[in-house]
């Protein structure tokens, strides 16, 4: 599975590529607005294009503002012309459907930007995917990448059974039983069946597009996307940290550098006494080195 930082914030998308994990960064416009608030970053152009040259020729998503088909085409357009030349590297996101009601009349607009990007060799990152057959359709007009958006599934359906939560809670990729039998969004129990669903319904038909598990909150939905078959996993920089972490990680060390020998500490410098003596001093122990 491939990862990507869901972050448009420079500092940690600059470290986890020196870490060696990034395959690709995901930004939208709350993450961009979160990075330029922390930056002060006046010129947006310039630090995008900075973004974009942090993440070394892997692909950057990058979301439109307009909502119309001809306005999210023009702008998906201007974006990569203006942006693509940078690192060779951006990938336009576009809404499923960027109608802000049911009501609104932009509905197929998504759809329709997806095939017309397309057809100009622009590569798309689908969003805001919440049905397999939402997926499908993105995956039919052509989408590289169709982002399900799974914590914010979990959400929903925690909501509907009114329970409490916090946002990076553990929800069951199984669902669970609510008051009224299984929980669920019109068969769809949980954000990682999401995912999975996805993911089968694509590999099942051929289809090229690749399953980018989003709005993933916690480790162990990772490790479920992982298991599913989650083509990528895009992850807040909190959740790589934390999955660094465990408890007897913490104690197993506290035991090794416990029992470390200081024979065994230095014996990897065993011709240099100079070395020796200046480590020696900073390890906080004297080494009493014989000749
Ligand atoms: O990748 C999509 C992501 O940025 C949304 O995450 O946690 O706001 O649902 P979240």
């Amino acid at each position: 599975m491939k990862i990507f930082i869901d972050s448009a914030d420079t500092n940690e998308i600059k470290q986890v590529y020196e870490w060696g994990i990034a395959d690709g960064v995901t930004t939208n416009p709350s993450l961009i607005k979160k990075a330029v608030k922390k930056h002060s970053a006046s010129n947006l152009k310039g630090y995008v294009s900075g973004l974009l040259k942090l993440a070394k020729g892997t692909p950057v998503s990058l979301e439109v503002t307009e909502t119309s088909a001809e306005g999210m085409i023009e702008e998906g357009l201007r974006l990569f012309k203006l942006f693509n030349k940078v690192a060779k590297n951006v990938v336009i996101k576009i809404p499923i459907n960027p109608s802000q009601s049911a009501d609104d009349d932009t509905q197929f607009a998504g759809i329709a930007a997806i095939k017309a990007l397309k057809a100009k060799n622009v590569p798309v990152n689908c969003t805001l995917v919440f049905t397999p057959e939402q997926a499908l359709l993105a995956a039919k007009a052509g989408a590289d990448y169709i982002s399900p958006f799974a914590g914010r599934v979990d959400d929903f359906i925690r909501s509907n059974d009114n329970e409490k939560f916090s946002k990076t809670d553990y929800f069951s990729a199984e669902g669970k039983y609510g008051p009224d039998g299984i929980s669920d969004d019109n068969g769809i129990v949980s954000g990682i069946d999401l995912v999975a669903k996805c993911v089968e319904i694509v590999e099942h038909y051929e289809l090229k597009s690749h399953i980018l598990a989003a709005s993933l909150r916690n480790t162990r939905q990772v490790r479920e996307a992982a298991l599913v078959g989650a083509h990528v996993a895009t992850l807040p920089f909190s959740v790589v940290k934390d999955m660094l972490k465990h408890d007897k990680t913490y104690e197993g060390m506290k035991k090794f550098m416990d029992d470390v020998v200081p024979e065994y500490r230095l014996m990897h410098l065993k011709n240099k006494p100079n070395k020796k003596r200046e480590l020696g001093k900073g390890i906080g122990f004297s080494i009493g080195w014989k000749k």
